[in-house]
């Protein structure tokens, strides 16, 4: 059968009726691959799959919640969504609005976001400000302008971008027949590890699930409020997506760790850009470089033994977007191609070829 989009396989878990207007990508459904590369050369025993969300409609696992915020916002009568983004929820929100014939109003950070996901949001239409502050800045500027006027607020302190994003937990369990026993995240403003939770959770109450996995997530190091306990001002990372000083839902980020035994911990962006070049080596899996977050944190914490009694154990890692969302840095890692001459004979002796 057809994949219908994540609020149709879903229904019954979302807060959707027969009459809400469902704006589609006939996104979520993504694969869960095996990465056994990666689990060999972890060797702790554990069995890691990647939840490549990369391979949503607009390249990461925003349109999960897009769809629901958008769907809503219809329904209620909205003309016009805004959001603030380092660069995915606008990429998402501006493909949804465009879909449905909604406004879209966007505040990112001035040049702060990869250039994957600024083509996104100008191709679609949306109205896009860069403005001149960090991230925080203009989450604070949207959340003021929504409350003052007729637009719809569509980051993920609108509540039914977490209901869409949770669908990203049952699709990991209906693969698996089970949660996994762990669920490794990038975070940043700590919606995607909120709802995951949400979801595993929703799953356990429907008896479809009995152990809840551990939710570890981990933040860039020079962006992590959550694991240093304050606000970071000026936050840094080359990993742009979860470049984040404040964000909006550390309370809920903490209660999933917390209360799943799992933890958030940081990882450095040297951590992350190997764990970016691995998945692209390795597994064949290109990831944005924050999306490696998960990955990293996986290896260190092996590293340093957390793993140690895990044998036969799952990790679900999720890679929450797209490595082409931001080449500049997948050039940068790997460097330019050599050029050489249109001669078949340079080309073979340049390659090494013997017959
Ligand atoms: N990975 C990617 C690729 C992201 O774009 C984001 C967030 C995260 C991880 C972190 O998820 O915020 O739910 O903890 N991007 C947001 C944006 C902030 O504006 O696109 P989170």
């Amino acid at each position: 059968m057809a994949w219908e989009g994540v609020i149709k396989t879903y229904k019954e878990f979302l807060p959707v009726t027969d009459k809400t207007p469902i704006v589609t990508l006939k996104e979520g459904n993504t694969p869960l691959i095996p990465a056994d590369r990666l689990s060999a050369k972890i060797n702790k025993g554990l069995k890691i799959f990647l939840k490549y969300e990369g391979l949503n409609p607009t390249g990461s696992f925003k349109d999960r919640g897009m769809t629901m915020a958008v769907s809503k916002a219809l329904e209620e009568g909205s003309t016009a969504i805004m959001c603030a983004s380092t660069g995915n929820t606008s990429a998402s929100a501006s493909a949804y609005a465009a879909r449905c014939g909604l406004k879209c109003f966007v505040l990112i950070p001035h040049n702060s976001i990869a250039l994957g996901k600024l083509s996104q949001a100008m191709i679609h239409g949306a109205k896009v400000l860069a403005v001149r502050g960090n991230f925080d800045d203009t989450l604070e500027i949207v959340r003021d302008i929504t409350s003052n006027y007729p637009v719809t607020l569509v980051n993920s302190l609108n509540p039914y971008r977490i209901e869409g994003q949770k669908s990203g937990a049952y699709e990991i369990v209906d693969v698996l027949g089970k949660a996994p026993d762990f669920h490794a995240i990038p975070v940043g403003n700590a919606g995607n590890i909120t709802a995951y939770w949400k979801g595993y959770k929703d799953y356990k109450q429907a008896g479809k699930l009995s152990d809840l996995p551990k939710m570890i997530g981990f933040q860039a190091a020079g962006s992590a409020p959550i694991v240093l306990g304050h606000v970071v001002e000026d936050p840094k990372t080359l990993a742009t997506a979860i470049k984040i000083g404040n964000p909006a839902s550390w309370k809920s980020a903490e209660e999933a760790a917390d209360s799943s035994g799992g933890m958030i911990k940081a990882v450095t962006d040297d951590e992350i850009i190997e764990a970016y070049k691995l998945l692209a080596g390795l597994e064949g899996v290109f990831v944005e470089p924050a999306s490696a977050a998960s990955v990293a944190g996986v290896i260190k914490y092996a590293a340093e033994g957390y793993f140690d009694d895990s044998q036969g154990k799952t990790i679900v890692c999720v890679v929450t977007g797209h490595g082409l969302k931001d080449p500049d840095r997948a050039i940068a890692t790997a460097g330019e191609p050599e050029v050489i001459d249109n001669d078949v004979e340079k080309i073979v002796e340049r390659l090494r070829l013997k017959k």
